[in-house]
């Protein structure tokens, strides 16, 4: 049997209509299922256009030159009308202000669901479900708008995985969370690639949050992408800090100590690898 990926871009070029040149350029990705991919690159590299061409968006919603292919399992998404993509990519924006419609929680987890017509028993399932892999099942009964930014994240969340998406894309979502809820989201999102074998696509900042659970990095600029490997490759090389990619601090000390000796190769990412590496040369 032949493996399809989740996500498959190829040759994607896209300009927006009169802009002076592509947001996006002859670009190639290919993801297999279960991945966690990072894409990182400074802003205005195309990250975000490059998310609005899986979920469709573009060129759905958005016109403009479109030229190239992306697929997700294997159906065009330009072939693909929104409603179905609704249900084959979630998407989360990055503000979930944005994203919360309903007076409740739980009405709000449903709202998806409701719009493309699931039956009212499967919906409670899958609500219950959402909430429970989320940690608010709690919450089930409260307005959403009296929530912390934290906790909106997770009904927004909750919301697009009750649509049981194969693939998820996330766009900057820890940039409105303090560093213990961010880490929270990251944690949750490696648990959630573990217990459903959910791919997830997420373009962040914050490198150092994600490197730890990704299997991928891609950095992007001027709309090209420029590299491409394990976080420990990409962000061991020169290249990375050139293009923006704020190298986590753990691994610029390793390199500091790798420089005089004092550690071996290999970008280390979190100090817990470090400490380890550290004792075991004292030994
Ligand atoms: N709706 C739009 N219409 C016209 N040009 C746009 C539109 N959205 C983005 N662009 C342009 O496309 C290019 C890529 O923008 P994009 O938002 O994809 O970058 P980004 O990597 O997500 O940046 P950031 O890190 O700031 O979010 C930029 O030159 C931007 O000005
Ligand atoms: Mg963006």
């Amino acid at each position: 049997m032949k493996l399809t990926n989740i996500l498959d871009i190829e040759g994607l070029t896209f300009r927006y209509p009169e802009a002076p040149k592509e947001a996006v350029s002859h670009f190639d990705l290919h993801v297999p299922e279960g991945e966690i991919v990072v894409l990182a690159g400074p802003s205005g590299c195309g990250k975000s256009t490059l998310l609005r061409t899986v979920n469709g968006l573009i060129p759905h919603m958005y016109s403009g030159d479109y030229s190239g292919e992306v697929k997700v399992a294997g159906a065009s998404v330009k072939g693909t009308d929104m409603r179905d993509l609704s249900q084959r990519v979630g998407f989360l924006f990055q503000n979930p202000e944005n994203q919360i419609f309903m007076f409740t929680v739980e009405r709000d987890v449903a709202f998806g669901l409701e719009n493309i017509g699931v039956p009212r028993e499967e919906m409670r399932g899958r609500v219950d479900e959402a909430l429970r892999l989320l940690g608010i099942a709690s919450l089930a009964q409260r307005a959403p708008h009296e929530l912390s930014d934290g906790q909106k994240q997770r009904v927004a969340l909750a919301g697009v995985l009750a649509m049981r998406p194969r693939l998820v894309i996330l766009d900057e979502p820890t940039s409105l969370l303090d560093p213990k809820t961010a880490g929270d989201l990251v944690a949750l999102v490696a648990g959630l690639r573990k217990e459903l074998g959910t791919t997830f696509v997420v373009v962040e900042h914050r490198i150092d949050l994600l490197v730890k659970v990704a299997d991928r990095l891609v950095v992007m600029s001027e709309g090209k992408k420029v590299l491409e490997g394990t976080p420990r490759d990409v962000l061991f090389g020169e290249e990375a800090e050139s293009y923006g990619v704020a190298t986590p601090s753990v691994t610029k000390l390793q390199k500091m100590l790798a420089h005089d000796g004092l550690a071996t190769g290999g970008a280390l990412l979190s100090p817990a690898e470090l400490a380890r590496e550290l004792e075991e040369r004292q030994r």
